[in-house]
């Protein structure tokens, strides 16, 4: 696209987000909460030009393209891949209350070359080798543990041979920071200001809530197993939860330890749980699934020697994976 074509592009998506942000806040919909990402335009033009550089300026052909935009919640980020010149842009994401309202606000706006599907029982709606690319952005950290590797071989599926997976989260452990803002939030919204063997904190609460409205039988014991088996999760994921719970009597693996300073481990392998994603051990995920991937602390895909990379995710929360499908 010419500079001036681009400026035209980046102010009519301005002009999209703010209205449909308008139109949720007229309807006091539950939606406005997730507008606070885009307070004003600047936000929306920062979060388009990270699309830009990460994606549209790093994939030749681009322009024309087709794409999936993975766990794409209320498609804004789908919008900007599409606006950034791709042919078709697939949005897709597991809980439907994302996808009702990006369809809702795609069908007032009448987009072309945008779709937004339901990914119904870990399965991207979506043939086979379809796809030049796909994005997964922001995702994993807010995904149950395994619902990961179905996400990584449903993209694999999709992708055509040569095809990139482009992607990129926030919570790498081997930052000191990143665990201390982990272990923060786990007070603040776990234990609040209960104790770790009896949390009262709002997220724990609201997931105590929630279960009950799932299934009102439950003994108030076993509602709280629940609860603490489910740290991090929400929505339908708690729901499948308590679904498999009736019929299986397990519980789900997602346990926090009795103890508030560390980050929840899960007692049954030591491991650290919630939303942490390891660049080497996503990366060596994609290689047994035949990428070829790489390693990069800027999204304009700058090789790193390995030394240099593993002195950056020390400082650094946010990486990239750069994955090409064999
Ligand atoms: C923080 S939002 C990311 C939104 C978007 N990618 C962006 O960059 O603006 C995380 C989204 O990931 C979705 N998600 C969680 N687990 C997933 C999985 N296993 N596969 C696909 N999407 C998932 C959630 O439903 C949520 O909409």
């Amino acid at each position: 696209m010419t500079d001036k074509k681009t400026e035209e592009a980046a102010q009519d998506v301005k002009t999209t987000i703010r209205r449909i942000i308008d139109i949720w806040r007229q309807e006091a919909d539950f939606s406005a909460n997730y507008a606070s990402n885009y307070p004003d335009d600047d936000a929306v033009q920062w979060r388009r030009d990270f699309y830009k550089t990460m994606v549209a300026d790093m994939l030749p052909g681009f322009g024309g393209s087709t794409g999936c935009d993975l766990g794409c919640c209320y498609g804004f980020s789908t919008l900007f891949l599409r606006d950034l010149g791709a042919r078709r842009v697939y949005g897709v994401d597991p809980f439907s209350p994302f996808i009702d309202k990006a369809q809702s606000w795609q069908q007032t706006f009448t987009l072309e070359g945008l779709c937004f599907l339901l990914m119904a029982d870990t399965r991207i709606p979506l043939d086979d080798a379809s796809c030049d690319w796909v994005v997964i952005n922001q995702v994993f950290s807010n995904a149950y543990d395994g619902t990961r590797a179905a996400a990584l071989s449903e993209t694999r599926r999709i992708l055509k041979p040569g095809g990139v997976l482009v992607f990129s989260d926030g919570n790498n452990p081997h930052c000191p920071a990143t665990l201390n803002r982990l272990r923060k939030a786990y007070r603040d919204y776990e234990i609040g200001d209960g104790t770790a063997a009896a949390p009262r904190g709002p997220a724990f609460l609201n997931r105590c809530r929630l279960i009950r409205r799932f299934d009102a039988a439950l003994g108030e014991e076993e509602m709280t197993a629940l609860a603490r088996g489910t740290c991090y999760a929400w929505g339908a994921q708690i729901k499948a939860a308590v679904r498999d719970y009736r019929v299986t009597h397990t519980l789900p693996a997602r346990f926090f330890r009795d103890d508030a300073v560390q980050v929840p481990l899960n007692p049954e392998n030591g491991r650290a749980v919630g939303n942490i994603t390891d660049p080497y051990e996503l990366a060596g995920q994609m290689q047994a699934l035949g990428f070829e991937t790489h390693i990069c602390m800027s999204p304009d895909w700058r090789p790193l020697s390995a030394p240099a990379l593993a002195a950056q995710l020390k400082t650094a929360s946010l990486f990239y994976i750069y994955a090409r499908k064999r």
